[in-house]
């Protein structure tokens, strides 16, 4: 240390004054709510606008088990849907290592499990609270809020390039990029950013994207709220003459959103939403078979506790909530716009995943299968009369498989809107095997039929 150079050090020195403070307090430590060995390996604030001080939040969860060089090893990121629903919702309650647990054994509340199935087995995990304004993150003022996706996936591509930048260890990893519900839109848009921007970048500054993967989302609205009336109708959950009135309202709904009406349009959605809520009198939308709703007011009273902010390295004068209304009142007319195309130049030039729980009412199996239907892609043909596999898990029946080229649709069995929180081993073994192109997702499927997909493991 001594014999560094002084103007290594005067460097050094300046750089630490112009970071902001909450750069300090990256470092995560250990409190009695948060065992050390639950502890993400990082956390903290990525800038997505310096002058101004906005930063998005993040948690960040090494691999468990490396199974490839650290250099080599896929960084997967979660986005949370909404719009305005904290990422750390998928940290604390679906697949992080660490969960909060409502059916605990040992009857304590607030207290972290570790979770078997796991997302950050073998692969680097980074939970973003996306967009500013939501979790932890921090809009400096609410015109910052995105109002848009254009928006949201520039200050994505600020937050990830920083992130890269932390190691330089993260910068040739290669990077896939998932999440839930209205991530639907968000996953799209950034990497349909990516893709974009890539091209005008130097190579070292580039986002090395590998892939996406989208859970129940919400992606091109116009298709997906006209099958709520039939879904149900089918399933047995509503009679005709509801199917009828709940038709009425999808119509208006897809109507308003042809007409570029989109506050309107929005609106019109939710009226469907409720309707439907109102029909079947169900505890929550997201599973159909749920007598109680998630419990995800467990997250909110982990996070409002100072100690476990203090641990995690957040602003501590910011209040938690699981969704923020000022980022879903920025992005209301958001809502009904579609982002289809950039699914579209995603299957082309990089893969994608779409994945549904099977008891979702919302963005579920049906509704996804009626955009995926009107892809313009030319594998689009192929890949709607690919077979759709039986997919096993450790010798269980889990969910099915279908695959054409660049494009996989998954059925998760025994799952509702959070797919990790109701089948962690699944979810797991699905995004494992999509991943390192393995079993039914592997591109020589003809050797596969009939062994157990997880069968080497
Ligand atoms: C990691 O690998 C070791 C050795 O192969 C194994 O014993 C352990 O169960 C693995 N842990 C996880 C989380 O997969
Ligand atoms: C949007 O729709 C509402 C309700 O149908 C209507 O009153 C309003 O005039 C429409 N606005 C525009 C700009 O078309
Ligand atoms: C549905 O709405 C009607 C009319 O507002 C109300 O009377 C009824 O109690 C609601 N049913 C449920 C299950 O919420
Ligand atoms: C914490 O957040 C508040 C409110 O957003 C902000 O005013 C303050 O500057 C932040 N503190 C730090 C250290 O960034």
């Amino acid at each position: 240390m001594e014999s560094t150079p002084p103007s290594f050090l005067l460097k050094l020195l300046l750089l630490f004054s112009f970071l902001p403070n909450f750069h300090a307090k990256s470092l995560p430590t250990s409190t009695p709510s948060f065992p050390k060995q639950a502890l993400p390996s990082k956390s903290g604030y990525l800038p997505v606008n310096p002058a101004t001080g906005s930063a998005i939040f993040y948690s960040f969860y090494e691999a468990q088990n490396l199974t490839s060089p650290l250099s080599q090893t896929p960084l997967l990121i979660w986005l949370q849907g909404g719009p305005g629903c904290s990422s750390l919702l998928g940290n604390f309650f679906e697949l992080g290592p660490w969960r909060l647990n409502p059916h605990s054994q040992n009857g304590k509340r607030l207290v972290l499990e570790s979770n078997s199935g796991s997302w950050n087995r073998i692969f680097g995990l980074l939970f973003l609270d996306n967009p500013i304004g939501t979790g932890f993150s921090i809009a400096s003022t609410p015109e910052e809020i995105p109002k848009d996706q254009h928006a949201v996936a520039k200050h994505l591509f600020a937050a990830i390039t920083s992130f890269t930048e932390l190691d330089p260890l993260f910068k040739s990893r290669p990077i896939y990029i998932t999440g839930e519900s209205y991530a639907g839109k968000y996953v799209p848009a950034i990497g349909y950013y990516i893709l974009k921007k890539n091209p005008q970048l130097p190579v070292s500054r580039r986002v090395n994207l590998a892939g996406v993967a989208i859970g129940n989302g919400l992606t091109d609205p116009v298709s997906q709220v006209a099958t709520h009336a039939v879904n149900a109708y089918f399933s047995g959950l509503i009679n005709a003459k509801q199917k009828t009135q709940l038709e009425i309202a999808q119509w208006e709904a897809v109507k308003l959103t042809k007409e570029g009406n989109w506050s309107e349009a929005t609106d019109a959605r939710n009226r469907v939403l409720h309707m439907l809520q109102n029909m079947t009198g169900l505890a929550t939308l997201y599973d159909w078979t749920r007598k109680v709703p998630y419990e995800t007011d467990l997250v909110t009273e982990f996070l409002q506790k100072e100690e476990v902010k203090k641990a995690l390295g957040a602003n501590e004068s910011i209040i938690w909530e699981e969704c923020s209304d000022s980022v879903g009142a920025a992005l209301h007319e958001d809502v009904m716009k579609s982002v289809k195309y950039m699914v579209e130049l995603l299957v082309k030039q990089s893969k994608v995943l779409l994945y549904q729980g099977h008891f979702d009412l919302r963005d579920g199996v049906v509704s996804v299968e009626a955009y995926v239907k009107k892809m313009k892609w030319e594998g689009i043909g192929e890949f709607l009369s690919a077979e759709r596999k039986v997919w096993k898990v450790n010798g269980e029946l889990a969910g099915y498989v279908q695959k054409w080229g660049s494009l996989s649709q998954v059925v998760v069995l025994g799952a509702g809107h959070l797919v990790p929180t109701d089948q962690a081993l699944s979810s797991q073994a699905m995004i494992e095997d999509w991943v390192l192109e393995r079993g039914l997702f592997g591109n020589n499927q003809e050797e596969n039929i009939g062994t157990n997909f997880r069968g080497s493991l």
